[in-house]
């Protein structure tokens, strides 16, 4: 999943008048709320997302070392209906990536629930590679963890990446999330059976890593 050229004839839509499309739920199972950072907001997933997201996440680079994506726009439609019903039944959310001030989705971030009640939960996401790198990954992912730590009362936050997945390890890494184990050959991917990274985030830890104050920039004055 490596650099890929910008999509050619994806365009990002405007984003309808601030407030009209945003549906701000306490019960999540109802409607996902709207999660707004300063430059990329998650929300729930829509029918009309299926173009872009069947043109970002069907790349060569971005689904090598996941489960397959479905390879038609009608298959992701039948994909966001499926999470819409998952997130009713409560057991699994998937929230759609867009950039501030853009309704286009350009990725997405899941969380199932593994246990009764989301006690134990692992993530997935995938962004459009046009997007790797540009800090879009880190603040979805902070909207995400905070959703799943505070909203879905998540303790311990599972995740697997293939050993060979060098940005997905690295992305997992950078959050601070620790790799327990490696799961030998336990992902069938084009024939081929992968190892896989686990990794983990505890709520205790997610918790205690905010509370340390950023290291101030002090300029050196001469
Ligand atoms: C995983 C994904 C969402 C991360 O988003 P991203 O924008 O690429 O992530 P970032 O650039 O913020 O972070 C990746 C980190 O891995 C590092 N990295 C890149 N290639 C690497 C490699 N081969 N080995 C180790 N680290 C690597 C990057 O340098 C970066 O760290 P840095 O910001 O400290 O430099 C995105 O790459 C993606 O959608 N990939 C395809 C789907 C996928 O693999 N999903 C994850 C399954 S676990």
């Amino acid at each position: 999943m490596e650099k890929m050229p910008y999509c050619d004839g994806l365009t990002i839509a405007a984003a309808e008048p601030a407030g009209a499309a945003e549906v701000v739920s306490t019960d999540w199972t109802r409607g996902l709320p709207v999660l707004a950072g300063s430059e990329v907001t998650l929300r729930e997933l829509r029918a009309s997302d299926a173009p872009s997201l069947f043109a970002l996440l069907t790349t060569e680079e971005v689904a090598r070392f996941i489960s397959p994506p479905p390879n038609t726009v009608e298959g992701f439609e039948r994909f966001i209906a499926w999470t819409a019903r998952q997130r009713s039944a409560g057991t699994y959310v998937c929230f759609a990536v867009t950039l501030k001030g853009y309704d286009t989705a350009i990725g997405i971030f899941q969380i199932r629930d593994l246990a009764i009640g989301f006690e134990t939960a692992e993530w997935g996401f995938a962004i459009g590679s046009p997007f790797w790198g540009t800090g879009v990954f880190e603040q979805g992912a902070a909207l995400a963890l905070q959703f799943a730590f505070d909203t879905l009362g998540v303790h311990r936050l599972e995740a697997r990446a293939a050993l060979k997945n060098g940005r997905g390890n690295g992305a997992l890494q950078k959050l601070g999330a620790v790799q327990e184990a490696v799961l030998r050959k336990s992902f069938l991917r084009n024939g081929q059976y992968l190892d896989q990274a686990l990794y983990t985030i505890i709520d205790s830890d997610w918790r205690a890593a905010r509370e340390v104050p950023r290291a101030v920039y002090r300029p050196v004055v001469h």
